[in-house]
């Protein structure tokens, strides 16, 4: 038995130096009956006296430099083996004597085989260097093997009065006691160790001035990627959080000793391991960790990754600037269409005063017109001065007429006579009065929309409301320009009928008349429809014309709008409901306006698309044109070789199975060199008209055509090919 002296009764580092003058302590450590042996901090057994090879049963060769887990092994998860290393570590940390009463410690047998239960009480003594750190550990092992067994013995019943009671009461009692209290602290550390790795929050324990990473959570570890921090500094552990100012404010709680508090803080970090930095939103502390004398020695970090939070709280953000945007949007539309309807209650007011002064005027005008004309009957012929007076005063009051009309248009109270009617024809129609009207230094353009819907109008009106816009365009143009007189079937939707008063949605046919003069500002769209606003210079304009344009088309229950911008131009648009009958038939017109074929005359009808071809074919044939049809060029070219008479080629431009209208055109030409040539097209102009002019000899006829074009461009082209070889 080694010894049987409690651990307590060994020298403490502090207590002064024991060894006599001329002792050697080496010689006396080797003289002890007890069991010794000396660690390095990193627990490597630097030396040991010849009592703790005689209970370890080993030779000094065998241990000596060798890690004293590696010298004595022992399963590392056993409870025993990490006492022992708990106890290392403490000395180490705390510097101060640390007692282990009773642990098992199994050590392999002497031969090599299996291990040999062993009980041992072990005292860890820290010896300081100079500069007071831990040089060394001191571990002095007693072996309570045999003590342990008599316990083992007397708890069994057996010898129970004998000297192991006494044991018991004694060493045991103690061991127990320090022994379970050890027990309860690590079963605490490990509940607290628990509670902290498994924290929501983000937890990490940073030591000494360079911040060393002594612990960090599970939360903490997925704020930074997973990434070892372990045992390293921050700077060294978190490079890419270097020079967000986090650091710098690590350095001052620790030299301050104040903590601080980070509230929604931004830090771009890598959230995966080497992957793109990422933007995260914090809560924290830092929490400055004091020693037992008072310094700081390390930081706690504790805080919430909010980065969930303050991107929700973003994206609300967002979604209240657009609602302001929104609101603000609303705001100005309800502003425009407060301003449409004071703008049209204003033209209603001005509108009912211009009425009753026109309707009463007329009647007086109607009293000197009569006058006047029973004057000029009954005046006698040598009266010719009179007679010009009279004249004179009829002139002026026509023109007064005239005005006054203008005025009854503008309060939608002029007598209208509306018919149905298309504008496209009344457009046409037109195209001659206005050239005579505009001149030769503006030129007209007309672009009327194929297979527009019918209007219910007062025609003469409608007339007098384009010619008007004209003139205006003329004015606008006084160097000359483009006027473009344009038709189209339009619908007009929900969010156009909020912006403007008294437009009802829905589909109407829109005439615009646009030209490339002076344009208008704010001010003259704003005001160009009253009554009497002109810009002209007296005498020149009595500001009627678009008052009369606004009244008509009200009155119609259209809508007419002004575009137009200083130096670009102007484009009127005047909106009419569609018209869903048909035409009223005046039959003594339409026969006369139709032309019509002589009954031996043959049309050849190329074209693919069944159905075209079927309405081309029925339309000549009603029109009095024999027909012959063919679905594409071979047999349409088959056909000119069979066939007897053909007066006319009609093909389509574009024709299936590789010989194309113009291919056909050509070959049936050299075959029947006196042949007419009529095309049609739905697109692919070009294909054969070139410079925007037709070849001479081509005609053109442009897809969708109603009855009355083909009928009079059919015509056409035979009586051009008849003239032609008189
Ligand atoms: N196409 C246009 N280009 C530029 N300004 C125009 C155009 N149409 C009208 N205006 C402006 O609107 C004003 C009013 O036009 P409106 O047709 O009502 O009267 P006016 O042309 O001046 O006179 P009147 O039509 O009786 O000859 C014009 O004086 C002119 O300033
Ligand atoms: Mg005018």
């Amino acid at each position: 038995m080694p010894s049987d002296r409690l651990p307590s009764e060994i020298t403490a580092p502090e207590e002064p130096r024991v060894t006599p003058a001329g002792v050697d302590a080496d010689a006396l450590l080797q003289a002890s009956p007890n069991p010794y042996v000396i660690l390095d901090p990193a627990l490597t057994i630097v030396g040991m006296n010849e009592a703790y090879l005689r209970v370890t049963m080993r030779k000094r060769a065998d241990i000596l430099g060798r890690n004293m887990f590696e010298a004595f092994p022992s399963d590392p998860d056993a409870v025993n083996g990490r006492q022992l290393r708990m106890s290392f570590e403490r000395v180490l940390r705390d510097k101060r004597t640390d007692h282990l009463p009773l642990i098992r410690y199994d050590i392999p047998r002497a031969g090599g085989e299996g291990f040999e239960e062993r009980f041992w009480s072990a005292t860890h003594t820290p010896l300081l260097d100079a500069g007071g750190e831990v040089s060394h550990i001191l571990q002095h092992t007693v072996d309570v093997t045999e003590l342990q067994r008599l316990r083992q013995l007397a708890h069994a019943g057996i010898g129970a009065a004998g000297p192991s009671a006494l044991v018991e009461s004694d060493v045991f009692a103690r061991a127990e006691a320090v022994q379970s209290e050890n027990m309860a602290l690590a079963d605490e550390g490990r509940r607290l160790r628990a509670l902290f790795e498994q924290a929501p929050g983000f937890m990490a324990l940073l030591q000494g001035p360079r911040h060393v990473f002594e612990l960090a959570n599970a939360a903490y570890l997925r704020l930074v990627g997973n990434r070892d921090v372990q045992g390293k500094a921050v700077r060294d552990a978190l490079p890419d959080v270097a020079g967000q100012g986090f650091f710098e404010l690590l350095d001052r709680v620790y030299a301050t000793g104040v903590p601080y508090v980070g509230a929604g803080m931004r830090v771009r970090l890598q959230g995966d391991p080497g992957g793109e930095a990422d933007d995260r939103f914090v809560d924290f502390i830092y929490q400055p960790i004091r020693d037992p004398s008072g310094r700081v020695a390390g930081i706690f970090v504790q805080g919430h990754d909010i980065t969930e939070q303050k991107r929700a709280e973003q994206a609300l953000q967002r979604l209240n600037a657009t609602l302001e945007d929104e609101v603000a949007e609303r705001t100005r539309e309800l502003r425009e269409r407060d301003e449409a309807l004071r703008q049209a209650q204003k033209m209603e007011v001005v509108g009912q005063l211009t009425g009753g002064v026109a309707h009463d005027f007329n009647n007086l005008l109607q009293v000197v017109v009569g006058n006047l004309e029973i004057l000029q009957r009954n005046l006698p012929p040598e009266t010719a001065r009179l007679r010009r007076a009279a004249e004179n005063a009829m002139t002026g009051a026509r023109r007064a007429a005239t005005l006054t009309q203008r005025l009854l248009a503008f309060s939608r109270r002029q007598p209208l006579d509306p018919r149905p009617l298309s504008p496209n024809k009344l457009v046409s129609d037109m195209s001659e009065l206005l050239h005579r009207t505009l001149g030769e230094t503006v030129a007209v353009e007309t672009v009327l929309a194929a297979g527009l819907w019918l209007v219910d109008a007062d025609a003469n009106q409608l007339e007098s409301a384009v010619l008007n816009l004209a003139v205006n365009a003329r004015d606008a143009m006084p160097g000359g320009g483009k006027l473009t007189i344009e038709t189209a079937n339009t619908r007009i939707d929900e969010a156009y009928a909020a912006q403007h008063a008294e437009v009802t949605p829905g589909q109407y046919v829109v005439i615009c008349v646009s030209d490339t003069g002076t344009g208008m500002s704010k001010d003259t769209i704003a005001r160009a429809f009253e009554p009497f606003f002109t810009t002209k210079e007296a005498g020149k304009g009595t500001g009627l014309g678009l008052s009369m344009v606004y009244g008509f088309v009200k009155q119609s229950g259209g809508h007419v709008k002004i575009y137009s911008e200083l130096g670009h131009g102007t484009c009127v648009r005047i909106y009419l409901p569609r018209f869903l009958g048909s035409l009223e038939q005046d039959p003594v017109a339409d026969v006369a306006a139709i032309p019509e074929g002589t009954h031996d005359e043959t049309v050849l009808v190329v074209e693919d698309d069944d159905d075209v071809r079927t309405y081309s074919v029925e339309i000549l044939r009603e029109l009095g044109y024999r027909v012959v049809e063919a679905h594409d060029g071979a047999s349409a070219l088959r056909l000119l070789e069979r066939q007897a008479r053909v007066d006319l080629l009609f093909t389509d431009v574009v024709l299936p199975g590789g010989v194309t209208g113009a291919d056909l055109a050509r070959e049936a030409l050299a075959l029947r060199p006196g042949l007419s040539v009529l095309f049609t097209t739905g697109y692919a102009r070009d294909a054969i008209v070139h410079h925007g002019r037709l070849d001479p000899g081509v005609h053109l006829i442009t897809k969708p055509f109603s009855y009355a074009d083909l009928a009079q461009k059919v015509r056409d082209v035979l009586d051009a090919e008849q003239q032609s070889q008189a």
